[in-house]
Parts: C-alpha cells; structure tokens; sequence
C-alpha cells in the first residue's frame, strides 16, 4: 500500500509513521508538510521522520497533484490544529484545515486513490452539557478550528463512494509523548508544570470533562480507518475510549500521584470552562475492537515525565515557549521566516 500523510511533520505525525513501520513495514510511506513545526524535536530516540520513504514540502495550498499519482490512501492530518491558533489565523485555517482538505480528496479520488482519513475532532461539539456526545448528535462549533473541522466533513460526504472511501475520525484531545512534543494540551502542561512548577494550577473549578486519547492509540485508530472493511462508505466516528472521559481535576490527581513533591490548585471561583463535553466512543468500540485505545492514563503520564526528563525539560516558561504551536508560529513571523498568511517567504 502507497501512502501520503499530509502534515506529517506535527505532534501526532511522526508517531503515525512509526506505528505503520512497525506493523506494515512494506507500506511505501510518503510525508507533505510545510515545516512551521521541523524545528521542535523532542525525540528521545529514532524519529519518526527518517523512517519514511520519501518527504516532501510544501504548503497545501500550492499542492502539486502530480505527488497523488500512484497512491492508495491519503492521511490528512495538516491543519492549524488548536483554537488559540484558529482565533488568530482564522482565513487560514479554513483555508488549510477545511478547503484543501476537500480540494485535495477531490484531485485523489479522481486520480484513483481509494481512501481519504481525515484527522477532525471531537471540538465539533463545543459546549456540550452532560449527556455524553454520539456521531448523531447536533454539532456546535464554538471557534474557528472546530467550524473548519465541521465544515470539512459535511464536504467530504458526497465525494465518497465505493471506490473513495472516507474515514472522518473525531479525536478526542490528544496527549503523550512524541518526537514533538506539544505542551499545549492538557495533560502534557500538567506533567510539564509538575516538573518546573512543582505545582499544577487548574484555572477552572476542574470539574470539566475531557475526552482524551494518547497519540500511539491516534495512529491505532488510523491505521484501523485505513482498513475498514464495514461502515459506510463515508464514515465519522468519534476517537477515543469511553474510560478516558476524564474531568480535569482527575488528570491532575494522575499527575501528582507519579510525583512525591507537586501541588495542585483548583480555582473555586473559576469561570464555567465552555469546553467541558463528554463523548460516547461506542460507535468505535463496536466497530474497530481490533484498534481500541490501549495506553493507561498511569503509562501516559510516565511515558511523558521520562521523555521529558530524558530531553533535560527544565524550562519553567514553557507556554512561551515553541513548544506551544502559537508561540512557535509567532516567532516564525517575527523572524520573518513566515507571512501573515502563514506562507514561508522564500517559497
Ligand atoms: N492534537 C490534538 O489534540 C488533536 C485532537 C483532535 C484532532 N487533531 C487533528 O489531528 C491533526 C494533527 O494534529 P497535530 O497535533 O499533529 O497538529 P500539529 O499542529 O502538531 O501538526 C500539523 C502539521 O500540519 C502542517 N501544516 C499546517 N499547515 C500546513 C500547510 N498549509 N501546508 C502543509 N502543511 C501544513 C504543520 O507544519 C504541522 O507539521 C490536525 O488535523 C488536528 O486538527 C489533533
């Protein structure tokens, strides 16, 4: 099988290439990404990046289609991929994460690529009350990353049929260690903070609900979508496992109990968080139980102490730091490297 994974080079990438070299070594595996991210390795070990075939760069919004040729299965996983980025770049996220999305699906369907596995999110359901979310409840998109993931999907729909098929997964919020890593998700700050800090400040009272899911069970989850034989021919499914819907203050309580000196603070008085939703992962469940999520919260939150202590993590500003994909996309414009659109200056 030929495979393209468009915006290899990000968090969840590099863990996706590994996971297909370990359990389909004869796959020919191609890797397209622009780069904002190249420089923030963090791999304590072979990196995902080496293990490809072939990498190319580019921005999709200058994709060459000749690249599509010859290929089975396209993973789309470039996106400005959080809200704080979205509020920001807001046309360019439509642009990347929802119009070339649909753009590129359609060039691959028409040069006889067979699959398409969109990387959307379980942010499509925003503030969701307490009834846990299933694929058939309403969405409700509170920013622009989560409506770019929405909009996305309802497009991709009437592109599939028997010879394009169409795999929406619906992540939930990712965690875990990666050859770059992120510390802008919840549990990877945690454990950051429990290093640095010695302490871990939840802004909110803790009681909102987190679905999450460990990159290694992302690239469990794709290789599943890339394989589905039941299903319909377009397919959204929600990612994750009915046992890590977690609230915050609980993935605190897991951080502390793996450290012997941290503290972790609650604000009594804090702001109801609007993206507290619970999710149901049974479609899921019944219909990849080959491909569940296998990592523990426990082995997550270790798995994060020891890459990050093995990288000599001691940065106490970390959310200024490029760790933090708005940060390091900032320091691209103010260096200069990247325009205001997001396009590199020299390309
Ligand atoms: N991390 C999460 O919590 C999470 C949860 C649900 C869904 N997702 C989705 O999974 C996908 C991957 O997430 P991630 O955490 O690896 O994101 P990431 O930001 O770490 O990586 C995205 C990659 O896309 C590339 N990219 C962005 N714009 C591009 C462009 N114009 N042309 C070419 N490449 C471009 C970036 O350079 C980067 O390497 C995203 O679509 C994201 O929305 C992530």
């Amino acid at each position: 099988m030929k495979i393209l994974i468009i915006g290899n080079l990000g968090y969840i990438g590099p863990i996706v290439v590994k996971h297909f070299r370990q359990y389909h070594s004869a796959y020919f595996l191609a890797g397209f990404d622009a780069g904002y991210f190249i420089q923030n390795y963090t791999s304590n070990g072979i990196a995902g990046d080496i293990l490809l075939d072939r990498q190319y760069y580019g921005d999709v919004r200058h994709f060459d289609e000749d690249i599509l040729n010859g290929l089975d299965a396209i993973i789309y996983l470039a996106a400005i991929s959080n809200d704080p980025m979205g509020n920001v770049f807001e046309k360019q996220t439509l642009d990347i994460n929802f119009h070339k999305a649909v753009e590129i699906a359609n060039k691959a369907k028409t040069i006889g690529v067979k699959h398409f596995i969109f990387a959307s999110s379980c942010s499509v359901y925003g503030s969701a009350g307490s009834a846990p979310r299933t694929e058939k409840s309403e969405v409700s998109p509170l920013t622009a990353y989560a409506k770019s993931k929405v909009f996305a999907e309802k497009e991709l729909e009437p592109i599939a049929d028997n010879n394009f098929r169409v795999t929406c997964l619906r992540f939930a919020t990712a965690c875990g260690y990666s050859d770059r890593l992120r510390l802008d998700l919840v549990l990877n700050d945690f454990v950051a903070s429990a290093i640095v800090n010695k302490r871990i400040s939840i802004l909110s009272d803790g009681s909102p609900w987190r679905p999450l899911i460990h990159v290694k069970d992302m690239a469990r989850a794709i290789d599943w979508a890339l394989h589905r034989e039941t299903g319909d021919n377009f397919l959204v499914v929600n990612t994750g496992s009915n046992r890590w819907n977690y609230q915050v203050k609980e993935l605190a309580e897991a951080v502390q109990r793996l450290f012997s000196d941290v503290e972790v603070s609650i604000n009594p008085n804090g702001q109801p968080d609007k993206r507290s939703y619970k999710v149901s992962f049974d479609l899921f469940e019944k219909s990849a139980p080959q491909h569940q999520p296998q990592i523990s919260l426990q082995s997550a939150v270790e798995d994060l102490k020891k890459g990050l202590l093995s990288i000599g993590f001691a940065d106490n500003n970390f959310r200024q730091s490029d760790l933090v994909r708005l940060k390091a996309i900032q320091k691209l414009i103010d260096h200069n490297i990247v325009d205001e659109n997001l396009f590199f200056k020299n390309s």
